[in-house]
């Protein structure tokens, strides 16, 4: 297979962000590069990154497909996806410094062959450039490839302890409960040291989502208040107003449960309930992560946790069909597209404090946002002519408008006393007047410097496992006969708010979920 000569990368008129870290030369080898997650995703990442001037002065993208693709081919597809789906428009020049740097290593997926030659491949660009780069394996593939490529990787010597340095870069899903999710880390284990395996959960990779950390450790007022006293509960949303698209092959076996709240929902919930590192290197803080999860108390399927499903609805003033209408979708199929659950973290700091996570398909907006309800005042000193304000809320919101926002009572003007909730909000897009980069830019970013603070690891994915493992149990067994209403998810209209079940279990506890 030919190399392909390469110059450095040339300075990037564009670049921001100079004094940031610059990676070492490396090589990205993208398993899947034809996918859809690399087309609307990685490459055009990996474009973003080197119009900001990001990527190290060597760079190497190779493809590794079927074969019967050439390098032509894979250039063209690259630079159509960079052209629809990178954040920024394609420029010219960018795109002569990148194209050179995409190749393609071809062959039988999963065959030794196809190691052998990418092992090759590597060496002889190593040659060409003169200088050893990094290999960073990147899994866009199913999730039932993971553990063969990664043996694949280290029976080509690319695996553990191999030299030039190798990563393994693994996309969610990773399982499909306990059992499995710990028989994958067994796989990869086997070929990988655990410091080489970077398991991907994007929302990890979302400016808000580090700037909770940043809220909470950087700032001194909140630390003291960020507990059981000052706090009387947490909402954790991630909305859609999207359906499941021509997902129905993965997501009517996969579910709310498993799509969202296992990595994503559960993932915020560390991140609000650790306690703080002593510094922010990658292991204290996936230490602290971890705890956070291992302190989840056990869920009780019948009390802690409801789904739903969607039939045929609005949206947005277009009528949408109902999941069992959807294409593929079986027609009597009993996948949940949305889950409540009330989870305790039962420890020193928020023993008695419910979080109260929910995700869910079509429902009336896009809205990702943690919301800490605080208590209210032990007593109310005024007399006024309204009912008291609400208690203080501090929502952050992830997606779509970044930022967060802080719910005090306030005096209206006028000679009377009444009081007002006011908000007093920060907001990403005008405080810092810059586009906040894609979750991608990050993650792969960090990646290139080994940096594995935002990627889970191997005991946070099995501890979030651990906590959904008894409601899916619960769920997936074969309903009793005849079919009873508990045994089915509850049907919601696309467009609303979802189940009356998730109501119910706020309003148990007396309480309501923040309005969609
Ligand atoms: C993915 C899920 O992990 O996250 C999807 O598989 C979901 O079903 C998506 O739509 C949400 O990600 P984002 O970044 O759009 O909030």
């Amino acid at each position: 297979m030919a190399a392909t000569t390469t110059t450095p990368l040339a300075i990037n008129p564009f670049a921001q962000d100079v004094d940031e870290r610059l990676p070492p030369p490396s090589t990205l080898v993208l398993f899947g590069a034809t996918g859809d997650l690399a087309a609307r995703k990685l490459l055009p990442a990996v474009y973003d990154l080197l119009a900001d001037g990001r990527l190290p002065e060597r760079f190497r993208l190779l493809a590794v497909m079927r074969g019967g693709q050439d390098e032509t081919s894979f250039r063209a597809h690259a630079r159509a996806a960079i052209d629809a789906h990178a954040r920024r428009p394609l420029d010219d020049r960018l795109w002569e410094a990148l194209e050179p740097r995409l190749g393609v290593v071809a062959g039988t997926y999963g065959s030794p062959e196809l190691f052998e030659a990418l092992a090759q491949r590597l060496d002889e660009d190593d040659r060409e450039d003169g200088e050893p780069s990094q290999r960073l394996f990147y899994l866009a593939v199913s999730p039932a490839f993971f553990a063969d490529t990664a043996r694949g990787l280290y029976e080509a010597g690319l695996g553990r302890g191999a030299d030039p340095p190798t990563r393994l870069l693994i996309e969610k899903p990773f399982g499909h409960d306990l059992a499995s999710a710990r028989k994958l880390n067994a796989a990869i284990e086997a070929a990988f040291d655990e410091q080489q395996v970077f398991r991907i959960d994007h929302y990890l990779g979302k400016e808000t989502v580090q700037n909770l950390l940043v809220l909470r450790f950087g700032n001194g007022i909140f630390e003291p208040l960020w507990n059981r006293t000052a706090i009387d509960h947490v909402q954790i949303t991630v909305a859609e107003d999207i359906g499941i698209g021509h997902r129905a092959g993965y997501y009517d076996r996969t579910g709310a449960l498993r799509d969202v709240i296992q990595n994503h929902a559960l993932q915020l919930l560390s991140l609000v309930a650790m306690e703080p590192p002593a510094s922010f290197d990658a292991n204290l803080v996936r230490d602290e992560k971890a705890k956070a999860l291992h302190a989840v108390r056990p869920l009780d399927p019948t009390r802690d946790a409801v789904r739903g499903q969607y039939t045929a609805g609005w949206i947005g003033g277009e009528r949408v069909p109902g999941y069992r209408e959807e294409e593929d979708v079986p027609f009597d199929s009993r996948t949940e597209t949305y889950t409540a659950l009330r989870v305790e973290v039962d420890n020193w700091r928020w023993a008695g404090v419910p979080f109260y996570l929910r995700t869910g398909k079509r429902l009336p907006l896009r809205n990702t946002e943690i919301a800490i309800a605080f208590k209210p005042v032990p007593h109310q000193p005024f007399r006024t002519l309204d009912a008291p304000p609400p208690p203080n809320e501090l929502v952050i919101s992830v997606q779509p408008n970044e930022g967060a926002t802080l719910q005090i009572a306030a005096k209206m003007p006028g000679t009377a006393l009444r009081m007002r909730p006011v908000q007093m909000d920060f907001q990403y897009g005008t405080s810092f007047l810059r586009e906040s980069p894609e979750a991608y830019e990050r993650l792969l970013h960090d990646a290139l410097l080994g940096d594995a603070t935002l990627f889970t690891r191997a005991d946070e994915v099995e501890a979030a496992w651990e906590i959904v493992d008894p409601v899916l149990s619960a769920w997936g067994a074969p309903p009793a006969k005849p079919v009873v209403e508990a045994d089915e998810p509850q049907a919601y209209e696309a467009g609303t708010a979802g189940p009356t079940c998730a109501d119910e279990l706020l309003a148990r506890d007396g309480r309501a979920w923040r309005p969609l």
